[in-house]
């Protein structure tokens, strides 16, 4: 009877599996489809090297908030710009950088203020981007960012689903294959030496 029960306990979490599987890959198809240029282009390649929260990297953060962001919009029901949705939520954190990763002449200590417009330059840089994208891609810190208000339906889906992701990132809740350690500790080090190194030459300077 117990052998059973497992048995059928077994099959229905393979099922849920199998369901959960084949959802993922409906939505990487739809990503893919939509913005396999983004996807394959150098410069978003080089955000695996970057971390956004916990030991999430940028590339997969954007990715995840694009999947979640055409999840709510089935999930409610909301009409709006499929293709454009997915390409303003894979470039919202276009900055190309690592955030943590800062030196004496850039600490980074205000990303969460102007990264939208850093990430809204260099994607404008590189791609013809739509007005909805580009409001996407600006506004996707409000309330932060208290005066960039979003004005279109996509900017809202985008930025629910980008401070959802962010808070599963950061309480560790979803993990990434992002290094942290090493290049955290490193780069601290650097950063921390840049850092003495300038108030020595200023006090220095002062006398
Ligand atoms: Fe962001
Ligand atoms: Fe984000």
């Amino acid at each position: 009877m117990k052998q059973r029960r497992d048995a059928l306990r077994t099959r229905r979490q393979a099922e849920r599996w199998k369901r959960k599987f084949e959802r993922h890959r409906e939505l990487h198809r739809q990503i893919r489809a939509a913005a396999g240029d983004i996807l394959e282009s150098n410069n978003f390649m080089s955000t695996k090297g970057h971390i956004q929260h916990g030991d999430m990297t940028v590339n997969q953060h954007c990715v995840n908030v694009a999947k979640l962001s055409i999840a709510i919009s089935e999930k409610l029901h909301i009409r709006c710009q499929r293709e454009e949705m997915i390409r303003g939520a894979l470039l919202h954190d276009y900055f190309l950088y690592d955030w943590h990763v800062g030196d004496a002449k850039k600490p980074h200590n205000l990303h969460g203020f102007y990264h939208p417009g850093i990430a809204l330059n260099n994607a404008s840089r590189d791609y013809d981007l739509t007005p909805r994208e580009r409001d996407i891609i600006e506004k996707h810190m409000w309330p932060l960012t208290l005066t960039k208000i979003p004005r279109c339906r996509e900017a809202w889906i985008v930025t629910t689903a980008d401070k959802w992701c962010s808070l599963l990132e950061t309480i560790h809740y979803v993990h990434g294959h992002g290094k942290v350690e090493g290049v955290e500790a490193d780069q601290k080090t650097e950063f921390m030496e840049a850092k003495k190194a300038s108030t020595e030459k200023k006090t220095r300077a002062a006398k």
